[in-house]
C-alpha cells in the first residue's frame, strides 16, 4: 500500500475537524482531513433548522456539562464567539440574533460549511471524503493512519469524528475507540439534548406547546423555554436542556405556569367564574392541556369545588413531576454527552497528555453544551486550540 506523509491528519470533516484543519494549515502545516461521509459538515447542514445556530454570544463555562467544568475555559477564552462572528462577517454571511445571544444565518447553514471549506483551502489543506479509517497506530515519525485507500503518516493526529447522535448521518464511535486504544479514559456516553419518553404519555396531547420552567434536582440549572407534547412524551427546548442532566430513574419538575402564582391565580378564577367548569381554572394553559389536567375534578361548577382541591391542582401544575423511562435515544438526540475524558487532555491544546501528537476535539470530548449554539462554539474553540498546537 502506498504511503503519503503529512504534518497533521484530522479525522472527521465536521465542525471541529474543519476548524482545526484550517487553523493548522494556515499556520503552515501540511494537513489532510479524512471523513467517511460523502460531503463535509453534514450536521452543520441540518443544524438550527437549516440556518445553523453557529454560536451563542453568552457562552460561558456554566453552559457546558463535563466531569471537569473548568476544562472549557482556556479554549473558549482564546477563540470566542466574537472571533467566529468576525469570520462570518468577513465572508459576508448575514445573520440574526434570536433569544439569549443565539446567532443564526439569515439564509442557509451551507454558508457556514462553505466558510470552513474556504478557510481550509486558504491553507491548502487536502480534504478526502468516503474514506474508511481502519486503524491509527504509533509510527517512528508520529502516527500511521491506515485507510481503505492508503496509509498516511503524520506527526500529529486530531480526533474529530464527533459523537454518536444521528447515526444515519454517519455518526460513529471511532474517536472513542482510537482514544481508548492509546490508553485514554472514556466517560460513559449517553444521548443528550433528546426528547423524553414518559410512561403515561397521552397521545391526544401531541402537538400541544407552551412555555415552561423545567429542572432536574436542586443543584442543576433550570430552563425556562418552550415544551411540546409528543406521541411518546415531551420535547422542545426546555425538555432537551434537562435531558442532558437526567440520570436513569431521576425525576424532573416542570412548572406549567411559570409566569404566575398558580395557587393565587386558580383561587381567583374560582371567585371570578363560579359557574364555570374546572378547565376554566387553567385558562393560562392550552385548552387540551387544561382539560387533561382538570379531568379528575369531574363535571362540577367552580363554586362547588373545595379550595383544598384547587390548591392541589395548582400544585400539580406548578410542580408537575415527571419520571421519564428514558430518552428517544441517539436517533433523535442533538448531541452525545460523555466521551474522551478531559482528565487525559491538556485544556490549552487538547493534546492527550500521555500521547504527544494525539489531539481530541469537538463532541468526541466529554464537553456537552446547552442548546443554543454552545456546541458549535465548543467545536470552533477546541478546533482552533488543537489546530494551532498541532
Ligand atoms: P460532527 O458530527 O460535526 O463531525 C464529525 C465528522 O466525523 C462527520 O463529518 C462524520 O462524517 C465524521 N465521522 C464520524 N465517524 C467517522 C468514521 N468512523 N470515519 C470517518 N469519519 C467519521 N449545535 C449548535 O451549536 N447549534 C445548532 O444549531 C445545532 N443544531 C443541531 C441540530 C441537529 C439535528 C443535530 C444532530 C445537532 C445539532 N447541533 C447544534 C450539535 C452540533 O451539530 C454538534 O455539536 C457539532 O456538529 C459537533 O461537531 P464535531 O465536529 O465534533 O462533530
Amino acid at each position: 500500500m502506498s504511503l503519503e506523509i503529512y504534518d497533521v491528519v484530522v479525522l472527521g470533516a465536521g465542525a471541529a475537524g474543519l476548524m482545526a484543519a484550517a487553523s493548522a494549515a494556515q499556520d503552515g502545516a501540511r494537513v489532510l482531513v479524512l471523513d467517511h461521509g460523502p460531503e463535509p459538515g453534514r450536521k452543520i447542514l441540518i443544524s438550527g433548522g437549516g440556518r445553523c445556530n453557529f454560536t451563542n454570544l453568552e457562552t460561558a463555562p456554566q453552559c457546558f456539562l463535563s466531569q471537569n467544568k473548568h476544562f472549557v475555559r482556556s479554549a473558549l477564552a482564546r477563540f470566542t464567539p466574537h472571533d467566529f462572528l468576525k469570520k462570518v462577517d468577513q465572508y459576508h454571511i448575514r445573520w440574526h440574533e434570536k433569544a439569549k445571544g443565539q446567532l443564526f444565518c439569515d439564509q442557509s447553514a451551507k454558508q457556514i460549511v462553505d466558510l470552513l471549506i474556504s478557510e481550509c483551502r486558504a491553507g491548502q489543506c487536502k480534504l478526502q471524503l468516503q474514506t474508511t479509517i481502519k486503524n491509527v497506530q504509533r509510527h517512528a515519525r508520529g502516527f500511521s493512519i491506515q485507510t481503505n485507500i492508503k496509509e498516511y503518516i503524520a506527526r500529529a493526529v486530531i480526533l474529530a469524528t464527533g459523537g454518536l447522535s444521528i447515526p444515519k448521518l454517519g455518526a460513529s464511535d471511532l474517536s472513542l475507540r482510537i482514544a481508548r486504544s492509546f490508553g485514554v479514559r472514556i466517560v460513559p456516553t449517553a444521548p443528550a439534548l433528546a426528547p423524553l419518553i414518559l410512561p403515561d404519555a397521552d397521545p391526544s396531547l401531541a402537538g400541544v406547546s407552551l412555555i415552561v420552567e423545567a429542572k432536574v434536582g436542586k443543584k442543576k440549572p433550570s430552563f425556562r423555554d418552550g415544551m411540546v407534547f409528543t406521541h411518546k412524551g415531551i420535547s422542545g427546548p426546555a425538555v432537551l436542556q434537562i435531558s442532558s442532566y437526567m440520570e436513569k430513574g431521576e425525576t424532573a419538575q416542570i412548572n406549567l405556569l411559570p409566569d404566575m402564582n398558580a395557587e393565587q391565580h386558580l383561587l381567583a378564577m374560582k371567585h371570578a367564574r363560579p359557574k364555570a367548569s374546572p378547565p376554566a381554572l387553567l385558562d393560562g394553559l392550552p385548552s387540551r392541556l387544561a382539560k387533561a389536567f382538570s379531568a379528575a375534578l369531574g363535571d362540577v361548577t367552580l363554586a362547588n369545588l373545595p379550595d383544598k382541591k384547587i390548591k392541589a391542582l395548582a400544585a400539580s401544575i406548578a410542580h408537575w413531576q415527571i419520571a421519564p423511562v428514558g430518552t428517544e435515544g441517539y436517533a433523535k438526540a442533538e448531541v452525545m454527552r460523555g466521551g474522551i475524558d478531559t482528565r487525559d487532555l491538556s485544556s490549552q491544546t487538547m493534546e492527550v497528555m500521555s500521547v504527544p501528537g494525539l489531539y481530541a476535539i469537538g463532541e468526541a470530548v466529554d464537553v456537552t453544551g446547552w442548546l443554543g449554539g454552545h456546541n458549535f462554539q465548543w467545536a470552533w474553540s477546541s478546533g482552533v486550540a488543537a489546530g494551532k498546537a498541532a
